[in-house]
Formats: structure tokens, sequence, C-alpha cells
């Protein structure tokens, strides 16, 4: 597939990590590092972070996201914060259905779709998270577990609303475990996701459908796994604390091969 049609979005995942004046520093330095680069730069910072974020990054090509929204407007949900309150913030994106609130948080594929549709109906762009446990991964069912869900996460989404949505692939497997999938790995399974687009809404949406690769993607490794034909850019934890690191990932996906 033509992977002019997309764009490379290359997105860091904070996670837990970084006080507000950390958060700045690291900011300071990503900006020189992220002005050169010509692909779409995201942070996902932690929601006591958003703040610093926006007011760092203002204009600067650097956008800031969210980790995870609750899909109720408002109510009595302690601890949760809202689509619309990040909306209101300026917050761009959030990540959503990550392995490790589905592992350590109850997190279902029900529960995701919920907010994939409240963070859409709220004008956020969603990074929604999907992949394998390396036990589903050496049981041959990869496929029909990152089918499954993608198909539930994306329940009752439109076509339109389609357009603010970008899936990154994360093998649960390798996220934070040093392991990476090998690129052809990655690239299948980036793919088989693209192929489940072109089934649930069109090949045309489809062939403009942007999917990432996470999972140990550092500055090392990053060329090859962008370069991949359906792979189109990352979702990087550990190495998008490093603004080094993160700066050659950005230099990666800015010169990615179309
Ligand atoms: P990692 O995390 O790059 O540290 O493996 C990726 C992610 O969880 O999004």
């Amino acid at each position: 597939m033509n992977k002019d049609l997309r764009k490379v979005v290359i997105a860091g995942n904070w996670k837990m990590n970084k006080t507000r004046p950390e958060a700045k520093a690291l900011i300071e330095e990503l900006k020189p590092v992220a002005a050169k680069a010509t692909c779409d730069v995201v942070i996902c910072v932690p929601f006591t972070n958003l703040e610093t974020a926006l007011d760092a990054t203002k204009g600067t090509n650097i956008k800031v996201g969210a980790q995870n929204c609750h899909f109720e407007k408002s109510g009595a949900f302690t601890g949760e914060v809202s689509a619309d309150m990040l909306a209101e913030m300026g917050v761009e994106y959030v990540v959503l259905g990550h392995s490790e609130r589905r592992q350590y948080f109850g997190e279902t594929d029900v529960t995701v779709n919920k907010r994939v549709k409240a963070a859409l109906a709220a004008g956020l762009k969603v990074i929604l998270c999907v992949g394998e446990l390396l036990e589903q991964r050496e049981q041959g069912v990869t496929e029909e577990i990152v089918g499954m869900q993608t198909k539930i996460a994306l329940q009752g989404v439109t076509d339109e609303e389609l357009k603010n949505v970008i899936i990154a692939y994360e093998p649960v497997w390798a996220i934070g475990t040093g392991k990476t999938a090998t690129a052809e790995q990655a690239n299948e399974v980036c793919k088989y996701i693209r192929s489940v687009i072109a089934d649930l809404y069109s090949m045309a949406d489809a062939c403009e459908f942007v999917i990432q690769y996470g999972g140990s993607m550092n500055a090392k490794n990053a060329e090859e796994l962008i370069n991949q034909p359906d792979v189109d850019g990352g979702l990087i934890g550990g190495a998008s604390l490093k603004a080094a690191d993160f700066g050659v990932i950005l230099e990666a996906g800015s010169n990615c091969i179309a």
C-alpha cells in the first residue's frame, strides 16, 4: 500500500513519569529536536503535566496528549477525568486501551470502546492500543486477538470519526521488556490491522489510516521498524523520556521511505 497517503506520527508515552519541573525541562530539551521533524510529533503526558506541556509547547510543532479518559461526561467517578475536561484544556490526543490499563486497571474491549466514542465525541484524536500477550502469540491467535480488540473498540465509530483515530499495535510482550518485535512481525500485524479497517470501513479509509508500532522502539531499531510498508510511526515509552533518543526516532520518522 502506498505510504504517501499517510503521515508518520511519532508519539511519546511518558507513562507515570516526570513531575512538573521535570516535564518542563524535558520539553525544553525536546523543542529544538522536534523543530527539525517533518513527521507529526506528540507527547502523551500524565494528567498533572498537561497544563505545563500545553504552555511549554505553545507555538511549536509538538502536540500534547493524555494517557486515558473516562467515558462519562461527568459524575461520581472518583479519580477519573472526562474527555470534555481534556478537550477544554486544549489537549489534542488521548491514548486509550493501553495494555497497562487493560492489565492493571481492569479495562476491557467494551470499556475501551466507550472511551473511544466519548473521546471522539469531545473532538479528541485517539491513539488506540491493541496487542497480544506472549502466550497468545505462541498459541497462534495474534490476528484473532488484535482483530477482536480493533473491531470492538471501533464499534459505532463512523467513517468521519475514524479520521481522528490512530491504532498503535503494541505486542504486550515487547512493552518495556527490551524485546522488540522484528520489523517483519510488526509489519505483518500492522498490515493485518489495515485489512480489518478495510473490512469495517473501506479500502480508501484503510489506505489513509495511520498504524503505529510500539514496544521497546528505540534510537537503534526505529528506522527499520518505521520503514516497513504498513508501519506509520511509533508509540514510544522508555525512549521518549530521553530527548536525544526521541530525536533520533523523530529523524527516522521524518526520513521514512514511502
Ligand atoms: P516502551 O513502551 O517503548 O517502553 O516499550 C511503549 C508503550 O507502552 O507505549
